[in-house]
């Protein structure tokens, strides 16, 4: 299959063409403000498979619904929990993805056995022109090879998917950097199963009380029930093995400084840069940044596989307001291989 590049500064048609491609059952790489996504008919169970087919995604790990309209989400869930308008008025169009009870238009193919879905509506203007066009709700996990950090650019996406789907909307670099938050209200009390854009502060002082998974703090082995199946994969790893070094960005410096070997990656904020010469760096962004630090993070990641580093030691933000989203995801890259100095 050719992977077409649909580009709105060049082609007007580009949203319209990226429409009927998902109105055939194809699969398009679509962007959205946290990361691209690869977005399919959430109503057509076969368009989904095929997402699922070229992320190589375990079967067991859901998809989000993307929609345009806030009330899209009373077609799809029976019974909208009292507290989801509240953060949709806070949050929507935007970052935050809640986990509601799902209704029977929902595929098998898109809960994966699950009695709950994930909705979002995302700001992204050409995200929401794209699911209005459809005419559908769209379904769309981050647009990367399973196992590998997501997507922040159209041409990262290319890079993954090549041959692989029909066609990719260029948005340029997606804002935020990270994906979305995830909460779900299915329970009793809400619970942050992915910190993102959204913060934990934010979702409390909407909520009140927010509990937090564990799957932000330890890798969670296969056999284990978890409440967001993603979180028990390996994930947004580079090829080589990476460390973080959590703690005061001077000590953390100082401690990868003092053991870096031959062909060792660093990434770092942008005041350590030349801390480490004989290594291939990598900047985070300044220390104090953390805007700066997620709309990067995923694209340093990726950019250490285009070397031949054979380890990679992190410096890391500390789990207060977006820092929690960009620690989480340095520290799942490197499967939770931590040394607290
Ligand atoms: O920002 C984002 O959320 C991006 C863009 C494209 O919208 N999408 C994204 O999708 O990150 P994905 O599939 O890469 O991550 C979705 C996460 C996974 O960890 C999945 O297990 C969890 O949300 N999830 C989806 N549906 C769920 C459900 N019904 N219950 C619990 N977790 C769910
Ligand atoms: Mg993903």
């Amino acid at each position: 299959m050719k992977t077409s590049i649909l580009s709105p500064g060049r082609d007007e048609n580009a949203v319209q063409t990226a429409a009927a491609l998902l109105k055939q059952g194809e699969v398009v790489g679509m962007p959205t403000e946290t990361v691209y996504g690869l977005a399919a008919n959430a109503l057509d169970g076969r368009a989904v498979a095929k997402i699922f087919r070229a992320k190589g995604r375990p079967q067991d790990n859901p998809l989000i619904v993307h929609i345009a309209d806030f009330d899209q989400i009373f077609d799809l869930c029976p019974a909208v929990p009292p507290q989801a308008a509240a953060l949709a008025a806070a949050f929507w169009p935007g970052p935050l993805t809640m986990i509601v009870p799902k209704g029977d238009r929902i595929p098998q193919e898109v809960s994966c056995g699950l009695d709950t879905v994930g909705i979002r509506l995302p700001a992204h203007p050409l995200a929401r022109a794209l699911i209005r066009a459809a005419g559908v709700p769209l379904a769309a996990p981050s647009a990367n090879t399973s196992g590998r950090p997501s997507t922040t650019t159209a041409e990262h996406v290319l890079r993954d998917m090549d041959g692989k789907i029909a066609a990719i909307l260029d948005g340029g670099a997606c804002g935020v950097g990270v994906e979305s938050t995830v909460v779900s209200l299915a329970g009793d009390t809400p619970r942050l199963l992915r910190p993102g854009g959204v913060t934990l502060e934010q979702l409390r002082a909407v909520l009140g009380t927010v509990e937090v998974d564990r799957a932000l703090y330890e890798t969670i082995g296969a056999d284990v029930q978890v409440s967001a199946p993603g979180m028990k994969y390996r994930h947004y790893a580079p090829k080589a093995p990476v460390t973080v070094v959590r703690g005061d960005p001077q000590r953390t410096a100082a401690y990868i400084r003092a053991h870096i070997g031959s062909a060792t990656g660093v990434l770092c904020f942008d005041e350590y840069r030349d801390w480490f010469p004989t290594c291939t760096v990598a900047c985070l962004g300044a220390q104090d940044d953390l805007a700066a630090q997620a709309r990067v993070v995923f694209d340093r990641l990726r950019a250490f596989d285009e070397t031949s580093v054979a380890q990679i030691w992190a410096q890391c933000p500390p789990d207060e307001g977006l820092g929690l989203a960009v620690a989480n995801r340095i520290k799942k890259a490197a499967g939770f291989r931590i040394i607290e100095v």
